[in-house]
């Protein structure tokens, strides 16, 4: 499960981002006056019904913009010096033909869409046109936004080399880093962060030119970034501000941003480059579809690179585990030494010593544990500690089809070296630029990607593709929440893009590992994000934005009324949306027709960089001191698996047995992280904590986490994260003043029991309860949970810390259905603190015998001692005082 999700974590979400330390100023807290005018003006519609027609005469005038044509238009032409091998390869891009039109097309149009192949040159030429045209010589910028880091990394690195200029003149910006600077003329971002900034400033005035870059994708946040734009652009123009919007897309299906009349009353112009592509025969299988697709793709690669003639080999599967298996494959089978260029024997020999086993490694000793901090000392030198990818045993011995890597060294076989290089969204960056360097002489290039390699990068020299039809995707149930992972078949579409990857250069061929049939059954394209995940992040985002219709929001493609819906009601039960008028105890959502304002508690909330869920676990965490760890907690939620992926499939031979130690090792930390008692109870979530905690207390080494089955790469993430949520609080409430240092003593037992009632309060809608023996009716719910929302039982998971204590009540972070449906991050919480921390979730009922409201002299109200029961399943839960 190690990477499940990974590719979508790579994305930046406006809540998630980080673009500097002033993020949380004043100014978020206390808006300023005009601005809102501003936002309620552009978004008028979102209001109300009625005012709509009034508004689409306004909009009407605004056509005409009050800024003159010359005002609009750049009037220095702006040289760039670069060098002439660029210049030459320049030349050779479909879009340097086309660049007359489109800057025609931008100085006569506020907004412009852009359709080119990928790979034609849209994302590294047009900053470079309208830099050149003096889009970026006045105040304002040219921003250009990616849906993924690697794109915005990468990207301003190549413009940046392509125009010679200073350095920190083209910069990029992403989640937690950036090179911007003050002249900064052209800057890459991905969508999260630009979002982040209309929050700061609705009109974004920093910029002259707004490019959206990789449309297609339709990713949730370029989709949200264009329906805001759509009204930013005109109010703009209409204040002689001019600005420009660029849309630039791989496909040529924009009819949802072209034909939409919401979005933009009048269609903006379509500018299309011509892309030179070379033919790429596509080779369907014969069978239908194989299960194995990665050992498919294994023999099909090997089977190319003996056999056919020199060009780069791209292979396409679903997700970062996969890519590195296959990898690892490949270099067994045709391994490449660095350092040295290898001569066909000597590539022989070295797979014949590859092939002979390895030796077997002293196993290693289990760590000593200190008691004081939880923390697992290190182990001492010399045990262990290699840096080494470890092998997950693939078994090469059972392949069939003469492809066998154990053959090769008996065949008279002279192939080079094969040059593999994984490619996935969260690899280091220095490892993503590899495979744009070319390969070393006398090797052939293989790059095994997942689907960020489809449209978003542009690898040079592939002319074979190895395309195993599938994609990663996270499903939600709408009405649960639900989540799980599924590899799926992908879309013709993205299918086409992938096969067109071997065109670039020269004609070239793509291997699908699945038949004609099966491909006429794909969809014709892959659906917009927004419809297939929970928005109540995004709903949050526009109410901040004071934009209260969200049903009303001019969406490319807008998301579901149930979505809609679903996430209003979370926001009113965590107390960010006001609370509308209730039809007897039932919130109506319909009769407020989806336009609940925002509390004080929600502006606060939105600005705390994570999920409304646990921005009101910050918003309530100043308690017992115990923001340090709600801030810790948080953090580690928000970062996916924090563990290692210790359940792959292993060999039974001696990687077999270190994984075995491994998986031991784990669980005693583990054990050790959750303590006893009342630590205990805060479950898994105490587990994050402790982990959290161990790292920090060893300096958060990459050795302590490989030792200690934590994954390097999250535990970083979850110190930066913990640094920015600090600074957000302490920018939210100035009094609170938290200061987190990396290294925290436990929690006391008190501040475990705030921390389990401040989760409590952000998961209400997340809570279970275990199912009594007088209901087990039906021998599957067996130790299992019942949920307001789901008919089926839901279990806590065997490598959770709760797994033998089985609390009557819980709340979990999520439920993710793998062989059954099971909770993750549990945590026991106590029956009498659900009517007092979630009444909104409880019905009350004075008893009988009460004797009715009385006046308490202590508070000076009158109280009420009440029976209550949990809203929808009826639990009877311990009887309160209420006021
Ligand atoms: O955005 P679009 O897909 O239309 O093309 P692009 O990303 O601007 O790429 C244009 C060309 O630049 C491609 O042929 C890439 O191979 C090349 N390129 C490169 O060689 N190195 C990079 N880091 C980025 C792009
Ligand atoms: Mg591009």
């Amino acid at each position: 499960e190690d990477d499940e999700g990974q590719e979508e974590e790579s994305k930046d979400s406006p809540s998630e981002d980080d673009s500097s330390e002033e993020e949380c100023s004043d100014e978020d807290v206390k808006r300023d006056e005009g601005e809102e005018e501003e936002k309620v003006a552009a978004f008028s519609e979102v209001r109300g019904e009625e005012e709509k027609e009034e508004e689409k005469e306004k909009e009407g005038k605004t056509e005409k913009p009050s800024c003159s044509k010359e005002a609009c238009q750049p009037a220095v032409f702006v040289p760039v010096d670069r060098l002439a091998e660029i210049q030459e390869a320049r030349l050779k891009l479909p879009v340097l033909a086309e660049e007359h039109v489109i800057m025609e097309a931008v100085r006569e149009n506020p907004c412009v869409v852009l359709c080119g192949e990928t790979g034609s040159g849209k994302t590294t030429q047009v900053p470079q046109f309208l830099y050149e045209a003096g889009y970026a010589s006045g105040s304002g910028i040219i921003g250009v936004t990616e849906p993924r880091r690697v794109a915005a990394v990468s990207m301003s690195h190549r413009v940046a080399t392509e125009m010679n200029l200073p350095t920190g003149v083209v910069s990029y910006q992403i989640r937690y880093e950036g090179n911007v600077t003050d002249g900064t003329k052209i800057k890459f971002m991905t969508d999260g962060v630009l979002l982040k900034e209309i929050q700061k400033d609705f009109l974004l005035q920093r910029y002259s030119v707004v490019i959206i870059d990789e449309a297609h994708e339709r990713s949730v946040y370029t989709d949200i970034l264009i329906g805001l734009l759509s009204r930013i652009v005109p109010l703009r123009n209409k204040r002689a501000m001019p600005m420009k919007l660029v849309i630039m897309s791989a496909t040529l299906r924009v009819e949802d941003f072209t034909q939409n009349q919401r979005l933009f009353p009048a269609p903006p112009p379509v500018v299309k480059v011509d892309a030179r592509q070379f033919p790429v025969t596509v080779h369907f299988n014969k069978r239908t579809a194989m299960e194995d697709y990665t050992g498919e793709a294994f023999r099909k690669t090997c089977k190319i690179h003996r056999m056919l003639p020199s060009g780069g080999i791209l292979v396409f599967l679903t997700g970062q585990a996969e890519v590195h298996s296959l990898c690892r494959r490949l270099r067994r089978a045709f391994p490449y030494k660095p350092n040295r260029e290898c001569t066909e024997g000597e590539d022989r020999a070295q797979g014949l010593r590859h092939f002979t086993r390895k030796q077997r490694k002293k196993p290693a000793a289990l760590p000593r544990i200190d008691l004081d901090n939880y923390s697992a000392l290190p182990v001492e030198e010399g045990d262990e500690g290699d840096d080494e990818e470890e092998e997950d045993g693939d078994e090469v011995s059972d392949l069939d089809l003469g492809d066998n890597p154990d053959d090769y060294d008996e065949k008279s076989d002279p192939s080079i070296p094969l040059y593999v290089l994984p490619l996935y969204s969260l690899l280091a960056p220095e490892q993503q630029a590899k495979v744009f360097r070319p390969a070393p002489a006398g090797t052939r290039l293989c790059v095994v990607a997942t689907n960020v390699a489809e449209t978003s990068l542009t690898i040079p020299g592939v002319r074979y593709v190895v395309d195993c039809g599938r994609v990663k995707k996270r499903f939600y149930d709408r009405v649960t929440g639900v989540s799980s992972f599924k590899v799926t078949w992908t879309s013709q579409a993205s299918a086409n893009q992938r096969a067109g990857r071997a065109g670039r250069t020269e004609p070239g061929h793509c291997y699908r590992l699945y038949s004609s049939a099966v491909f006429s059954d794909f969809s014709l394209f892959s659906e917009a994000e927004i419809t297939r995940r929970p928005v109540d992040d995004l709903v949050l985002q526009m109410k901040d934005l004071n934009i209260q219709k969200v049903v009303n929001f001019p969406f490319p493609t807008p998301p579901s009324s149930e979505a809609l819906a679903a996430a209003e009601q979370l926001l009113v039960s965590l107390g960010a949306l006001e609370e509308p008028p209730r039809e007897g105890r039932v919130i109506d959502l319909k009769r407020a027709r989806l336009s609940c304002p925002i509390t004080p508690l929600g502006r606060a909330m939105a600005a705390f960089p994570v999920s409304p869920r646990y921005a009101k676990m910050l918003a309530l965490g100043q308690q017992q001191d115990c923001m340090p760890y709600v801030i810790a907690v948080v953090a580690a939620m928000t970062v996916r698996e924090i563990f290692d992926d210790l359940d792959r499939p292993v060999a039974k031979d001696e990687d077999g047995e270190k994984v075995g130690q491994r998986r031991a090792r784990l669980a005693q930390n583990k054990r050790l992280w959750a303590g006893q008692g009342q630590s205990l109870l805060l479950g898994d979530l105490m587990v994050m904590l402790g982990a959290v905690g161990a790292c920090e207390f060893a300096g958060c080494t990459p050795k302590f986490c490989e030792e200690n089955g934590l994954r390097y790469k999250a535990m970083l993430e979850i110190r930066r994260l913990r640094g920015q949520l600090t600074n957000a609080v302490n920018a939210v409430c100035p009094d609170v003043g938290v200061f987190v240092d990396g290294k925290m003593p436990p929690p006391t037992p008190t501040q475990v029991q705030c921390l389990r009632q401040v989760v409590l309060s952000g998961l209400g809608d997340h809570l279970a309860r275990r199912v009594q023996s007088e209901e087990l009716l039906d021998p599957k719910w067996r130790n299992g949970y019942k949920t307001p929302l789901l008919d089926e039982p839901v279990f806590i998971h065997p490598s959770s810390a709760l797994f033998k204590t089985l609390p009557e009540f819980v709340v979990y972070q999520e439920v993710t259905e793998t062989t059954k449906m099971y909770m993750r991050g549990v945590c026991a919480v106590e029956a009498d603190w659900i009517p007092k921390i979630l009444p909104q979730y409880c019905h009350f009922s004075a008893p009988q015998e009460n004797p009715g409201p009385r006046y308490s002299p202590d508070s000076g109200r009158i109280r009420c001692h009440c029976e209550s029961t949990f809203f929808r399943v009826g639990w009877k839960l311990p009887s309160v005082e209420m006021d």
